[in-house]
């Protein structure tokens, strides 16, 4: 007989997105950081695509101050789609309706900046008892490289929280919670035995870092009820997985190990990369970037040259 496939328990997407982004001032000063656009859409839509493309239509948005650029970006625009319609632009009209179109999309203020544990919490009343994924709103996952259809599986499949690693290198570990981990028998999957949010290089307990994909269990909420405040004076998600992971297996977490291309947006550099990483790619733009990309680094390379020679 055939076995049953397993049934998909995961329905709703959370996206915090109500952080201060600090990192990224003057920019970040009237609009979230998750409205910087990549390419041509703001980052909060690949991260909404992307819980789409994973089966998940319901998508909670947790806002901060400047909610209402985020909001206006899933509403209609009826004065800009008239015009569209009356020019006959059918295609930016499209482009248009994309985000409007694209999900079942409800907002939800987090108060105040109290951290990522904080703002997760506040989504108990929207998912209720159901398990549901967490999608950092100003992390990218490539479209190319899935992930989140992979995370649910290992959710479905060992009934647990599971969150996504990457192999940093060592020096960059004390900007990630990390996770300290054992073996399972799937080469992508490890049980996590314990996470600390942003530890000094000595202190870490592997390379392999959280990023910003979750699929938690609604257990979770009773545990951020209970935390205190950690790194920062702000409720850490890490800290609340901690006590899962480290509390003697009744409720386990395990890590699925991503390979695949990942930009931190709230990064300036790493925004700067992820728009020529996916704009080289682009079907209407990337033949003109791709070559002005070449030319540039030949250029770089002439200037390197002959500031090396002028010191020699
Ligand atoms: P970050 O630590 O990157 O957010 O949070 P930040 O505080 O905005 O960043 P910097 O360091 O000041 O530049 C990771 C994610 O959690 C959300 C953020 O919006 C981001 O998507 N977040 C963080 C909240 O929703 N609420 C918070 O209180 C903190």
């Amino acid at each position: 007989m055939v076995p049953e496939p397993v049934k998909r328990t995961v329905a709703k997407a959370v996206i915090p997105a109500a952080g201060l982004g600090t990192r990224f001032l003057p920019a970040t000063k009237a609009m979230p950081k998750e409205m910087l656009p990549i390419v041509d859409k703001p980052a909060i839509q690949y991260v909404v695509e992307e819980a789409v493309a994973a089966g998940l239509h319901d998508v909670l948005i947790i806002t901060g101050r400047n909610k209402g650029n985020l909001s206006n970006h899933f509403d209609g625009v009826p004065e800009l789609e008239l015009t569209l319609e009356r020019k006959g632009d059918e295609e930016r009209l499209e482009r248009v309706h994309e985000a409007s179109e694209l999900a079942e999309v409800h907002f939800l203020r987090q108060g105040q900046p109290l951290g990522l544990g904080h703002a997760v919490g506040r989504a108990r009343m929207h998912v209720g008892d159901e398990s549901f994924a967490v999608l950092l709103g100003d992390d990218l996952i490539d479209v190319r490289d899935p992930l989140l259809d992979r995370m649910i599986e290992v959710h479905d499949s060992r009934q647990a929280t599971v969150v996504a690693l990457m192999e940093v290198p060592p020096e960059a570990v004390h900007l990630y919670g990390c996770a300290a981990t054992a073996a399972t028998d799937e080469a992508d999957v490890v049980r996590i035995t314990g996470l600390v949010e942003k530890p000094a290089p000595e202190e870490a307990p592997s390379n392999l870092a959280v990023i910003g994909r979750y699929v938690l269990r609604p257990e979770i909420f009773g545990v951020i009820d209970r935390l205190e405040p950690g790194r920062g004076g702000e409720y850490q998600l890490t800290d609340a997985l901690n006590v899962l992971a480290s509390g003697g297996g009744e409720a386990p977490v395990f890590g699925v190990i991503f390979r695949g291309r990942r930009y931190d947006t709230g990064d300036r550099a790493d925004w700067i990369k992820a728009n020529l990483l996916l704009g080289v790619d682009h079907e209407e733009l990337g033949p003109e970037l791709r070559s002005w990309v070449i030319d540039f680094a030949d250029r770089l390379r002439a200037d390197d040259a002959a500031r090396r020679a002028g010191r020699d």
